[in-house]
């Protein structure tokens, strides 16, 4: 028996030669069983010789409850490595898995999810299992969602996610002339806000950042570090953003899809992913400006965002046409540049044959969105 890096060892029925090896050889110190104790292939001798980190959770696929969840994720938390974790297939075990180490990594919904397809965990090819999967991993109910849209004149989206426990929020891409609104929206709701985030240094609207920082003393800037701007709290990828009830917190997950500019982040979400304009719904930002490059947004879309599970929900940073959301499988499927049906190369093409003007307000925009907003 081989153990991952991480000293768990998924494991479907074991002959007791098999679970002897594990015990002696192995070295293993718990283990979690997922049938009753009556099941022909009981591993008896690691309850033995276990004792007390040789836990039965029983996980009956009829029967799947938040409760079962609870009981696995925190035996997967508590119990020392390294793990056996078995069930009969070991594809109740890989939910255990996948349950843990969202947990433990922080990650949400979709990006779990993603990563336990590309581990190849089987509990995908059942249904009632993969959907139990989906929903331990929601958030909770009622995660507060708004979407606010810049009606001075640059058609931005600017999203308000809040914990309905904690009240804790956080906003991404404010717009300067629109702070008032963000602010009321925040104070009708009560909430408080604990971050304001940036996917990249826009060049089409200043960013609302630094007057709310100067409204809401305490409020924190975030922008990813590549972006070159200045904030109070500096991303890359692989960064979680939590905010919330620490018990139980919102992550927002922070995924580099450089392209559009160079410091270009896209935030995941529970099922929802904010892609700024890496992609548009049926389009992309311009790549033409600011450390812009064609292949990098084709590379960055490609591996970091049609990764996701197709039900995944898109919230661009823009919309010209009043659309308001789309999901990762339309846009593989729909999307006119970046769909799976183009190339890398006729993406490229199409990007250079835009004939795109100078953009309007780049000139006022940057200097300002690279300070925070803020003049002094
Ligand atoms: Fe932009």
């Amino acid at each position: 028996m081989e153990f991952a890096a991480d000293g768990v060892t998924l494991a479907g029925d074991l002959s007791p030669e098999d679970v002897d090896k594990a015990l002696e050889t192995g070295g293993v110190k718990s283990w979690i069983y997922m049938n009753a104790e009556s099941n022909a292939a009981f591993p008896k001798r690691a309850k033995s010789t276990l004792g007390e980190a040789f836990k039965t959770v029983i996980v009956d696929p009829s029967a799947l409850t938040r409760g079962v969840a609870d009981a696995l994720e925190d035996a997967m938390a508590t119990l020392p490595r390294p793990i056996v974790v078995q069930c009969s297939t070991a594809t109740r075990a890989g939910m255990a898995y996948i349950l843990h180490k969202a947990k433990e990594n922080k990650w949400p919904r979709s990006g779990a999810l993603q990563r336990a397809r590309e581990m190849g965990l089987k509990f995908f090819a059942k249904p009632p299992l993969a959907s139990f999967v989906s929903d331990s991993l929601r958030v909770r109910e009622g995660i507060i969602f708004r979407q606010l849209f810049d009606t001075s004149g640059s058609s931005t989206y600017t999203y308000l996610l809040g914990d309905p426990v904690s009240k804790e929020a956080v906003l991404i891409d404010p717009v300067k002339e629109m702070v008032d609104r963000d602010l009321a929206v925040v104070e009708d709701l009560s909430l408080t806000l604990k971050y304001v985030i940036n996917t990249h240094c826009h060049a089409d609207h200043i960013t609302g950042s630094g007057d709310l920082k100067k409204k809401l003393p305490g409020l924190k800037s975030v922008i990813a570090k590549s972006s070159g701007a200045r904030a109070d709290v500096h991303i890359e990828h692989g960064d979680v953003i939590s905010f919330g009830a620490a018990s139980n917190p919102i992550n927002l997950e922070v995924r580099a899809t450089p392209g559009h500019t160079d410091g270009c982040v896209s935030y995941v979400c529970d099922d929802m992913v904010f892609t700024g304009d890496a992609l548009l719904i049926r389009g992309c930002g311009r790549t033409d400006f600011q450390g812009g490059s064609s292949e990098k947004l084709f590379d960055s879309v490609r591996s970091q965002l049609f990764e996701l599970p197709d039900d995944t929900r898109v919230f661009p940073a823009h919309d010209y046409k009043g659309r308001m959301m789309s999901t990762i499988g339309e846009e593989k499927a729909l999307n006119p540049r970046l769909g799976m049906h183009k190339t890398k190369e006729d993406f490229v093409e199409i990007m250079s044959n835009l004939n795109l003007p100078y953009p309007k307000r780049i000139d006022v925009s940057l200097p300002a969105n690279l300070k925070c907003g803020i003049d002094d």
